[in-house]
């Protein structure tokens, strides 16, 4: 039988979505296909969506148009469309109306079905449309084909309860649930057999993970740091209502706990973050900074910022630029607000005209960069631990890797270094990473 053979995947958005298309990369070779370089060969393309900004909406049209002209040509070509997109109603009413040649278009919460409606499309020849809903039960000992050999992803939660008022992801991820403490020790120590040194676990909020009624998100890292052969571990994202301080205290005890975090502030302002139901006010979080660098002098701190919220002032701008300046962020995604369907800060009449937005956006980079670019100056003549990921995308001679605080850091070396962890002395601090050597 002529079946296909190839896939490719076309991931947007965060880590999650890029760990979900590991998964259906991986149940993807288990039934036999091979990855295909680029998408215009592949036999059959995948995209995973992202909804969280309108950008993201428009470069997955822009893609789909793109695949138009090949399916029209080969309606053999199996189009698949997933991710936080297909959680929209109005998002899959529009791919029927706009791109009815799309052949299979599946959600956040079925990701596990994929192998069943892509064998089912290519037997009947017949488009499937199969969106959960809510999110059920947790499913486990999916494969994965992991982006990197030495570390991977680890989802500890799936969901979110928070919701923030500009944000769709409670609404296209459904609520919190946590994987069992068990099931995420044994998956780390498979992957830890299987040559990974780092884990980074991934949630919209890991500091509300319960395990059970013993483990709580530090009692997760507390009992993860007993994994032999494992060397780090990292998490992603964190909410500062549930940072907790047994876990900042965790930072002190577990070694392998990586001297990093990445604490989403979003705004500066206590009365824009009231707006955004964000449940702490500026000088809670800087009683948070205040103490993780009391307990680690060293921790990297990374952050997400908002800017033109609706109703945001130029007073309550200048106090996020303030608050950027106080906690000296190693490094800052900034977005510009952007409007979602169906969230409550949709219907706020006080939004923010858009050559207002971008020129708070360009003064708050201006602002982060400038910080980035001298605490990277401060690390010359350190001498870091790196983790070495491989070759930099710009040389083939330079390599790249992490140091524990997460600075990108290249330098010249070799193959044989790749999964290793290096000495390598800092020689230059640019703004967004560092350069070396190898001692
Ligand atoms: N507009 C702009 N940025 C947003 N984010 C989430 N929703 C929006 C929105 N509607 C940002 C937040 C979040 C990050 C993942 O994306 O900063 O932390
Ligand atoms: Fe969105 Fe807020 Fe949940 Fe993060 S915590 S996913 S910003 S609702």
């Amino acid at each position: 039988m002529n079946r296909p053979k190839t896939y490719h995947i076309t991931t947007f958005g965060c880590q999650m979505n890029e760990h979900d298309s590991e998964t259906i990369a991986g149940m993807l070779s288990q039934m036999g296909f091979s990855e295909s370089p680029g998408r215009d060969e592949a036999d059959v393309a995948i995209i995973n969506t992202c909804s969280v900004r309108e950008n993201a909406d428009k470069r997955f049209f822009g893609t789909l148009g793109q695949l138009k002209k090949k399916k029209l040509a080969d309606p053999e070509f199996t189009v698949c469309v997933c991710g936080c997109m297909m959680q929209q109603q109005h998002v899959i009413d529009s791919i029927k109306s706009k791109y009815p040649w799309v052949d299979i278009i599946f959600g956040t919460h079925n990701i596990h079905q994929f192998p069943q409606l892509l064998e089912s499309v290519l037997r009947e020849k017949e488009k499937v449309v199969n969106v959960w809903e809510d999110g059920g039960d947790i499913v486990e000992g999916l494969p994965a084909k992991r982006l990197y050999k030495h570390k991977a992803f680890v989802n500890i939660m799936y969901g979110c309860n928070n919701f923030c008022t500009y944000c769709i992801v409670p609404y296209t991820r459904g609520r919190e649930r946590s994987r069992r403490p068990q099931d995420i020790l044994d998956e780390v120590k498979r992957l830890v057999s299987d040559g990974v040194r780092e884990v980074t676990l991934l949630g919209q909020n890991v500091n509300s993970y319960k395990g059970d009624e013993h483990t709580d998100f530090a009692d997760l890292i507390y009992r993860l740091n007993e994994v032999s052969g494992l060397e780090r571990i990292r998490f992603m994202t964190s909410h500062p209502k549930d940072l907790s301080d047994k876990l900042i205290q965790a930072y002190g005890d577990c070694d392998k706990l990586c001297n990093y975090i990445h604490l989403p502030v979003q705004s500066g302002s206590s009365r824009v973050l009231a707006r955004m139901n964000r449940k702490y006010t500026r000088e809670d979080y800087l009683n948070l900074i205040a103490k993780l660098k009391k307990t680690v002098p060293q921790i990297t701190i990374s952050t997400d910022i908002i800017v033109g919220f609706p109703g945001e002032t130029e007073e309550d701008f200048e106090e996020t630029l303030d608050l950027v300046r106080k906690v000296e962020y190693d490094s800052a995604f900034t977005f510009l607000y952007s409007i979602r369907r169906g969230t409550p800060a949709e219907k706020y009449e006080d939004q923010i005209p858009e050559d207002v937005k971008h020129q708070r956006f360009n003064r708050l980079v201006e602002t982060v960069n400038s910080i980035s670019a001298e605490k990277n100056a401060g690390y010359v003549g350190r001498v870091e631990k790196v983790l070495v990921e491989g070759l930099s995308k710009t040389s083939d001679r330079t390599y790249t890797g992490r140091t524990e605080e997460f600075k990108l850091i290249n330098f010249a070396g070799t193959p044989d270094m790749v999964g290793k962890i290096i000495d390598v002395k800092v020689t230059e601090g640019k703004t967004f990473s560092l350069e070396g050597e190898v001692i």
